[in-house]
């Protein structure tokens, strides 16, 4: 099974793949992650991305497009994926399409704009595993603290007001288009974030995609 995760920033697309990751077995493929980990390196990439990232403005098609073609050759990923965060461009949907990659179900997860500014300036993420807590939705019993692995819990530098508003209209302009892209190829599954915890919204995407993968 390949499956796209689509929605604005902060719609949850990283917490209910990493369940998903979970739960069927698949591989996440966060783009975010990715580029996250070469600033992180300090490489040549890593550098030019961060430029981008820090205002919140999507990486060049180009950049992402050489690193996720890297990846996708990887032999984990042969039984299937979770795209994370790409394609997030019209032209991105259509280089993997080039790439001959056939995916099976997109999940589109809508949540509504002020819910999502609040979930992205109160998240905190683990330094250690990855997990994201929130300081109001999900709090660490400890301050700072990740209760899943005791590592350090950090706010990432795209995630005050003014950058996330900025990612949200980007969101808008570059990556909405995509929702009649994969709908047009009768690839889109809907579901509603709004409200929802993480574990209902995943119980959601069970009830669309199925409660395991099944052999092709
Ligand atoms: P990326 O890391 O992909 O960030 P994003 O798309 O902005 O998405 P987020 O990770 O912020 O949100 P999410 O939907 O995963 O929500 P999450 O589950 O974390 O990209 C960062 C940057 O990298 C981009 O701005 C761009 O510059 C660059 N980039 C990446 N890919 C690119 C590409 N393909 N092309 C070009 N540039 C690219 O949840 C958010 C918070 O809400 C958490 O605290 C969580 O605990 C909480 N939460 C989640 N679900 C719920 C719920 N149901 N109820 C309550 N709280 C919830």
């Amino acid at each position: 099974m390949r499956i796209i995760m689509l929605g604005a920033p902060g719609a949850g697309k990283g917490t209910q793949a990493k369940k998903m990751e979970e739960l069927y077995g698949l591989p996440q493929v966060s783009t975010g992650d990715m580029l996250r980990g070469a600033r992180a390196q300090g490489t040549a990439l890593g550098i030019e991305a961060a430029r981008h990232m820090e205002a919140g403005n999507l990486v060049p098609d180009e950049v992402v497009l050489g690193i996720v073609a890297e990846r996708l050759k990887s032999a984990d990923l042969a039984n299937g994926f979770i795209l994370d965060g790409f394609p997030r461009t019209v032209p991105q949907a259509s280089a993997l399409d080039e790439m001959q990659v056939v995916i099976d179900h997109v999940v589109n997860i809508h949540v509504d704009a002020d819910e999502l500014v609040v979930r992205l300036t109160g998240r905190l993420t683990c330094t250690g595993c990855g997990f994201m807590h929130h300081r109001h939705f999900l709090p660490p019993q400890e301050e700072g603290v990740c209760d899943k692995c005791g590592g350090t819990l950090t706010q990432r530098s795209d995630d005050n007001e003014e950058t996330v508003r900025n990612r949200l209209a980007v969101y808008q302009q570059l990556t909405a288009p995509l929702v009649e892209y994969y709908g047009e190829r009768g690839l889109l599954r809907e579901v509603d974030g709004t409200g929802e915890s993480p574990s209902s919204v995943l119980e959601k995407v069970k009830a669309i995609l199925g409660t395991r993968v099944t052999e092709e």
